[in-house]
């Protein structure tokens, strides 16, 4: 036997796993609006039993970010940059607006692909339509199955939304194969269909390639919509929406269930990192809880930026471990195109990290500090009838205009300024005590310690000028760093007509 035969026979093998390890399959979920106590592992009634097992043996992110609403949180996951960066800073992208993630950013998908991966996409997109470039076939998907909008009914796939210049509520289809209008999916609940295309994605992969799968689905957004069978469970919740809820996040919990059945089934489990995140706050409106966070979606406390999210999979080198470090969803893509191997270089300058090390091995996170927001045009659209706070003092403080809506996080300190949104202490549910509207009109700066007080009760400003000076600081750097918002008018061409389908129109 020639040993230096074996040897480089060894070494091959040796070099080949470390590269198929180097190249894992990555699926990363996003559930729509699912708040901190609406799965299982926080204490919730809702029953989660698949996402508390997946999360059980992997790792459980419990200092984890994300933004207070859809468009905001997708933008960062696809780009890793802050939203002040690309000029997305204010709300969402509404269905007739001229606009989309700006072309000229390469997003996590392109950056897969170049590393080799197989890349498709399945469910809600958001992040621009009106023109074909936009869309996820062109900006990095092989394939794409799902809706360009928000908020459609779960069985039809219909979105309605006022186009005002044509004095008219215009409800159209809104669901795309590819680039094709899908047409066959009327009375097929939404969780379904994606879940089903997902694991018949997974089912005809070419295991030989390392595949990335995007799965952003519909629930639990509203409408409150659900087959009756997944009601059945939950005959116990008095309140209707909340019933309805529960039931919705029963079959997001199914379908997250199906694609890690599948996943084992093809035999891609074993080289697969999975990722479950929520994309901001529950709805407190709609049936969704963040108890016993402050605030819900759409607003900068706790409760609309503190997300649900886990990893999952045998690459874990600590499974069965929660992760304390902080980590945001602007960091996924230089995490997840690390793992690929890829090359982050291509992209505009990166505000996430790569925090593979810190969850998976439970370092230190390299993320020392979070910048939420700063958004100067924000008006929050529902405002809480016990929480209307929005008199606060305008003025400059240290350098940063605390009348504007903004929020910072470094270390155990976050920062808010401006009305951060409804800063109301909603009731855990089922449970009698009244919603604890926020202490009187929040006066900005407002500075709270998050590890010791999650609860944002106990505003310490007066007590640590420094801190506040020091953050404020930082604040006016980040805003003096911000790329102009971009939030067009409506443009009237959008309206798809009595018979067509939301799509691009430029
Ligand atoms: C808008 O439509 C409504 C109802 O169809 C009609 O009463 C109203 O006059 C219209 N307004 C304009 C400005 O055309
Ligand atoms: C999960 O898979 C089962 C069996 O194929 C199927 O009946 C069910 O509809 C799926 N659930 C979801 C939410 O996709
Ligand atoms: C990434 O790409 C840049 C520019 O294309 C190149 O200079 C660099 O060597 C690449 N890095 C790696 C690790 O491949
Ligand atoms: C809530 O209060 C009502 C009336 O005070 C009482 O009948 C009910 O049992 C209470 N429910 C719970 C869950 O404590």
């Amino acid at each position: 036997m020639d040993f230096s035969l074996l040897f480089a026979a060894l070494l091959l093998v040796s070099f080949r796993s470390a590269s198929a390890a180097a190249r894992p399959h990555v699926v990363f979920i996003l559930a729509d609006d699912f708040g901190w106590n609406d799965v299982g592992y926080h204490g919730s009634e809702i029953r989660t039993p698949n996402l508390d097992r997946l999360s059980a043996a992997g790792v459980r992110l419990e200092n984890y970010y994300v933004q207070p609403l859809c468009t905001p949180s997708r933008s960062q996951l696809m780009t890793g940059r802050y939203q002040i960066h690309t000029g997305m800073q204010h709300q969402i992208i509404w269905p007739c607006q001229p606009h989309c993630v700006p072309l000229d950013e390469k997003l996590l998908p392109q950056l897969m692909k170049e590393a080799g991966y197989a890349t498709h996409m399945v469910g809600k997109w958001h992040l621009g339509m009106y023109r074909k470039d936009c869309l996820p076939t062109r900006r990095g998907f092989d394939t794409y199955f799902g809706y360009l909008l928000g908020s459609e009914d779960y069985f039809t796939h219909v979105r309605c939304s006022n186009i005002a210049a044509r004095n008219l509520t215009r409800c159209a289809l809104d669901l795309r194969d590819g680039e094709e209008v899908a047409a066959g999916y009327e009375g097929v609940y939404s969780t379904e269909a994606f879940g089903r295309r997902a694991t018949g994605i997974i089912e005809k992969h070419n295991s030989d390639e390392p595949l990335f799968l995007y799965v952003a689905l519909q629930a639990v957004h509203e409408p409150l919509q659900v087959p009756e069978r997944y009601l059945a469970p939950y005959s116990f919740i008095e309140d209707r929406r909340r019933r309805l809820y529960a039931g919705m996040a029963s079959a997001m919990d199914e379908a997250v269930g199906n694609i890690t059945l599948a996943l084992r089934r093809r035999g891609l489990w074993d080289d697969t990192v999975l990722v479950f995140s929520t994309d901001n706050g529950g709805q407190t409106l709609a049936g969704g809880s963040n108890w016993p966070l402050r605030g819900r979606k759409w607003s900068l406390w706790e409760g609309g930026v503190r997300g649900v999210g886990f990893v999952a999979g045998p690459l874990l080198k600590r499974p069965g471990t929660v992760c304390r470090e902080l980590v945001h969803i602007s960091d996924w893509l230089p995490t997840l195109v690390g793992l690929a191997g890829g090359n982050v270089s291509g992209t505009r300058p990166l505000d996430g990290f790569d925090v593979w090390n810190a969850i998976s091995e439970g370092f230190a996170s390299p993320r020392l500090e979070l910048l939420h927001n700063i958004d100067p045009l924000y008006v929050d659209v529902a405002k809480s009838s016990l929480g209307e706070t929005t008199g606060h003092q305008s003025g400059v403080v240290s350098g940063f205009d605390v009348s504007v809506h903004a929020a910072i996080r470094s270390s155990n300190w976050k920062l808010l300024t401006g009305y951060p949104g409804c800063d109301v202490w909603f009731p855990r549910p089922g449970h009698n005590d009244s919603a604890a509207p926020g202490s009187d009109p929040p006066k900005p700066p407002m500075l709270y310690d998050i590890e010791k007080d999650p609860e944002e009760r106990n505003e310490l400003s007066a007590a640590f000028p420094a801190v506040v000076e020091y953050l404020l600081g930082r604040l006016q750097t980040h805003r003096q760093s911000s790329s102009p918002i971009d939030f067009p008018d409506d443009d009237p061409r959008c309206d798809p007509g009595p018979a067509g389908a939301w799509g691009p129109w430029a």
